[in-house]
């Protein structure tokens, strides 16, 4: 069943959504937000389903109807583009929160993900887009599963749906308008230079803060250290074995099980 957009409209309470557009079946809700002419910030593009769903490192997105696929266009002010990777943060921090108030204890995964007991629930990614040496846009996109009754088999045993974990269908207007509204009360905080308050709401909501990871860098680099910080750009703060302390902005994370008992 295609989302009523009126309600969803009608349940926003913040002035950062202002426009929102659904197709039934788009390639990818990013790619159609990174090529829109004469963007407003705060648009939302919904797809109802996704023909080519896109993760990060360019896999594929399983993006069936039973899903919430949408993209948020942004325009940051230019200032804060050092931080543009806190907009990612948001976006989870901001899914958490609306999973949260139907009453399901998730976990944030550094830095776009969201689990529950290990599977994943929700995927995160954004794009930027340039015009000349200037930043156009910055294109958050946020997939979750929420209404899906089974997965394919190459995705069953590492993806849940909110559906499966509460045992019922999940009002997906009800919640698409929590998250839009959260997001826009985090994204106020982003412009008003209150990024503290959006990185201890991570901190305090992450479970792998303290504990061992293994990072695997895009260039296949691994280290394995402790997570002891996530900074005002987003990065992620790690304590290596050797004492040395670095900072990633992007990268894998995965808890190394041979510490789970530390
Ligand atoms: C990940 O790999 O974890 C990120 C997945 C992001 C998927 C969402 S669904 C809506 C938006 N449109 C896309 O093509 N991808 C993002």
């Amino acid at each position: 069943m295609n989302p009523n957009i009126r309600v969803i409209k009608r349940k926003i309470n913040n002035s950062l959504i202002n426009k929102i557009e659904y197709y039934e079946t788009v390639i990818s809700t990013n790619k159609i937000a990174m090529e829109m002419a004469d963007i407003q910030e705060g648009t939302v593009v919904i797809g109802g389903e996704q023909r080519k769903g896109r993760g990060r490192l360019d896999r594929n997105w399983h993006s069936p109807k039973s899903g919430l696929w949408f993209s948020i266009i942004l325009k940051p002010d230019k200032n804060k583009l050092d931080k543009a990777a806190v907009l990612t943060l948001i976006g989870a921090l901001s899914v958490y929160e609306a999973i949260s108030n139907l009453n399901i204890n998730s976990d944030l995964k550094w830095p776009n993900d969201i689990l529950y007991k290990n599977k994943k629930l929700c995927g995160i990614l954004s794009q930027f887009k340039s015009k000349g040496n200037k930043v156009d846009r910055v294109v958050v996109g946020i997939g979750v599963n929420v209404n899906q009754k089974v997965f394919p088999e190459e995705l069953a045993d590492t993806s849940t749906s909110l559906r499966l974990i509460k045992g019922e269908k999940i009002n997906k207007e009800k919640f698409l308008a929590d998250i839009l509204n959260i997001f826009g009360l985090y994204y106020e905080k982003f412009e008003n230079n209150e990024i503290n308050d959006i990185i201890n709401k991570w901190k305090s909501n992450m479970s792998m803060l303290h504990k061992v990871i293994i990072f695997s860098t895009s260039d296949k680099n691994k280290y394995k250290g402790e997570v002891v910080d996530i900074t005002d750009k987003g990065e992620l703060v790690v304590e290596k074995d050797n004492g040395i302390v670095e900072k990633f902005i992007a990268g894998d994370v995965s808890i190394d099980k041979n510490s789970l008992s530390f």
